[in-house]
């Protein structure tokens, strides 16, 4: 199959849509351990633009730190959550590579695990670049690649091994990026100067494999679409053969299972304030 990106965006919004009630009690416990990455640098006053906000996680947080966050997200679904869970925020219903806001309207952009999912990142990377003023600054997480973050790689290979890799209707991916070396690219590419990247690490917990799989398919798209096409009849295999797999992560509490991010950095030219 080739990449459609109108397909990929389709298939997203819909996912997102429907994780959207369930997010806050699944996912977000993952995505939230990051978000002081994103902070960093934000000073009390900042305009700043919180890109694929879903239930305003980052948003939230950002109006905390004493900083003027909107959150931008093209789910309906994940919108009314965010504005249910945080009536006093602005959050905007658009799409990360066509944001309707003006140039150089925000101090700073951030993205908590969104750029990834947008089928072009290259055209949400050029946007946020518009939408900064100069010397305003970008940060974005992605996660690493599965063979580095333990939760998925469990997943997956337990899927190989009992399941069907290839029962996902789920359309190819565009270019998703997983490496600090693509974040680099990515934003050179897009102009950005002062350009870092570095890995981050959390830990996520979870009952046993059950619950792990129990969660990603609560809160996420392209993994639910995947969980979601299993037989059935043999999730049971495919929770037992992640408690195998993942032995050397269990404690008192249950699994205690890795989590590898890449945060990256990045500012428009211009002025420094
Ligand atoms: C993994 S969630 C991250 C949510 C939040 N930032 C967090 O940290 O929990 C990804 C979000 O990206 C949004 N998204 C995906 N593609 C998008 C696009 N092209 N434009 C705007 N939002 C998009 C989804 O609707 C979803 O809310």
């Amino acid at each position: 199959m080739s990449f459609d990106a109108e397909a990929v965006r389709q298939f997203e919004r819909t996912g997102w849509d429907r994780a959207a009630a369930t997010y806050g009690g699944s996912f977000a416990h993952a995505t939230r351990a990051f978000v002081p990455a994103l902070l960093e640098g934000i000073t009390p006053g900042d305009r700043v633009l919180d890109v694929c906000c879903g239930t305003g996680v980052v948003t939230a947080a950002l109006a905390a730190a004493g900083a003027d966050p909107t959150g931008l997200d093209f789910s309906a679904g994940m919108l009314a959550e965010a504005r249910a869970g945080h009536p006093g925020l602005r959050f905007d219903e658009g799409d990360a590579e066509s944001l309707p806001h003006a140039d150089a309207s925000f101090d700073a952009v951030v993205s908590n695990f969104g750029i990834h999912h947008v089928p072009h990142p290259q055209k949400a990377l050029a946007e946020a670049r518009r939408v900064l003023r100069a010397g305003g600054r970008m940060a974005f997480t992605i996660w690493a690649a599965p063979a580095e973050n333990v939760a998925w790689k469990l997943v997956f290979d337990a899927i190989r091994a009992c399941g069907d890799p290839t029962a996902s209707r789920a359309p190819p991916p565009g270019g998703g990026f997983a490496s600090a070396e693509a974040c680099v690219a990515a934003l050179e590419a897009a102009g950005f100067v002062d350009i870092a990247a570095q890995p981050l690490r959390s830990v996520w917990h979870h009952r046993d494999g059950a619950a792990l799989l129990q969660a990603l398919g609560a809160g996420t798209a392209r993994m639910a679409a995947l969980i979601g096409a299993q037989d059935p009849a043999r999730l049971p295999a495919i929770a037992a053969a992640i408690d195998t797999a993942a032995e050397m992560y269990r404690g008192p509490e249950g699994l205690a299972l890795p989590l590898a991010a890449i945060v990256a950095r990045g500012r428009r030219p211009g002025m420094l304030r």
